[in-house]
C-alpha cells in the first residue's frame, strides 16, 4: 500500500467508527448532536488518529486496539477547532471547507457541540472494548493532561493573550508546543500505550511527535499567509487580522521553512530506535506534512 492509499484507508476506518460512536443512542437532543456530527464529519486530514494507529502497529499492537482512542483524539481536536473559530477566539467563518459550526448552528449550540465532543472522547475510551482497565486509565490520564489547562488549553490561552503585542521566541515556542504539539504528542503516545510499548519506544514517539507537532504549526502559520483558501478549507489571513504572533511573523517565511525542514529531519531521526522498514511510513508522513498545502 502506498502513502496516499494508507492515509485514505486509515481516514475511512476512523470516519466509519466516529459515525457509529456518535450515533450510538437515539437522537434525543438532536440540534447539538447534529452540530457535533457536522463538524466532526466535515473532513479534516485525520492526522492525529492516523498517528495513534501507526504508533500502535509500530510498537507491535493490532490497529483495531487503538481505533477508539484514535477517535477520541479526533473528537477533542474537532472540539478545539469549533471553539477556536468562535467570535470570542479567532472569529473565523470557514472550517474544513464549510461554514464554521457557530455560523451554521449559532454560538450557543457550537459551544455545546464542542463540550459534547470533549466529553464523548473520554466516554469513548472508558467504554472501549479493546482495552483493559489499566490501559484505559493510562489513555484517559494522558489525554486529559494533553488537552487540559496545562496542555492545549494553556497554549490557546497564551495565543489569545499574545494578540496585539510582541512576544519572545521562547514564548512563541511554548505557545505552539502547547496549543498544537500536545495533542499531536498524545495521539502518538496513546498508540504506544494501546500496544503495551516500553519506555524507550514511548520516548522516541514523544520526540518524533513533538518535532512534527511544532513543524505542523509553523507550516500552518505559513499557510495562513501564502496558502490557498480553497485548498485549506479555512480563511487565509486570519492570523494577521487578529494580530497574532506566529513563526512566520517572527522569523519570516524563509527562516520558518528552514525550521520546518530541520524539525522534520529531527523527527525522522527519533524513529531510529524502531525497525527501519516498519517506521518508513511515519518518516514519509513527516516529509509530506512539511510540504503540505492544506
Ligand atoms: C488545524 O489542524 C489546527 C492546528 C493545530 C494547526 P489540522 O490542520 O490538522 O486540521 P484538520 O483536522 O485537517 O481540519
Ligand atoms: C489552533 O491554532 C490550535 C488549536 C488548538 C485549535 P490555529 O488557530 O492557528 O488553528 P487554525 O489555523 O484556526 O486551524
Ligand atoms: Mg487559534
Ligand atoms: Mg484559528
Ligand atoms: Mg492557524
Amino acid at each position: 500500500m502506498n502513502y496516499e492509499q494508507r492515509i485514505s484507508q486509515a481516514a475511512h476506518k476512523v470516519e466509519e467508527r466516529l459515525l457509529s460512536l456518535l450515533r450510538d443512542k437515539p437522537q434525543a437532543y438532536a440540534s447539538v448532536l447534529e452540530a457535533m456530527e457536522y463538524s466532526l464529519m466535515a473532513g479534516g486530514k485525520r492526522i492525529r488518529p492516523l498517528l495513534t494507529l501507526e504508533f500502535c502497529t509500530l510498537c507491535g499492537g493490532e490497529e483495531e486496539t487503538a481505533l477508539d482512542p484514535a477517535c477520541a483524539v479526533e473528537m477533542i481536536h474537532s472540539y478545539s477547532l469549533i471553539h477556536d473559530d468562535l467570535p470570542c477566539m479567532d472569529d473565523d467563518d470557514l472550517r474544513r471547507g464549510k461554514p464554521s459550526c457557530h455560523i451554521q448552528f449559532g454560538e450557543a449550540t457550537a459551544l455545546l457541540a464542542g463540550d459534547g465532543l470533549l466529553t464523548k472522547a473520554f466516554e469513548t475510551i472508558a467504554a472501549a472494548s479493546t482495552l483493559d482497565d489499566t490501559k484505559k486509565a493510562r489513555c484517559v490520564l494522558q489525554l486529559a493532561k494533553a488537552a487540559g489547562a496545562h496542555g492545549m488549553i494553556a497554549g490557546q490561552v497564551i495565543d489569545l493573550a499574545s494578540e496585539n503585542r510582541q512576544i519572545s521566541q521562547d514564548t512563541l515556542h511554548q505557545l505552539c508546543a502547547l496549543k498544537t504539539g500536545e495533542m499531536i504528542r498524545v495521539a502518538a503516545r496513546l498508540g504506544c500505550i494501546c500496544a503495551g510499548a516500553d519506555e524507550k519506544q514511548i520516548q522516541a514517539a514523544d520526540i518524533y511527535a513533538e518535532k512534527i507537532g511544532l513543524a505542523f504549526q509553523i507550516e500552518d502559520d505559513i499557510l495562513d499567509i501564502i496558502g490557498d483558501e480553497e485548498k485549506l478549507g479555512k480563511p487565509v489571513g486570519s492570523d494577521a487580522q487578529s494580530h497574532k504572533n506566529t513563526f512566520a511573523t517572527l522569523y519570516g517565511i524563509e527562516r520558518s521553512r528552514e525550521l520546518v525542514a530541520s524539525l522534520t529531519e529531527q523527527a525522522k531521526d527519533a524513529l531510529n530506535v524502531f525497525d527501519s522498514q516498519k517506521s518508513g511510513f511515519l518518516k514519509v508522513l513527516a516529509e509530506k506534512l512539511a510540504s503540505r498545502d492544506n
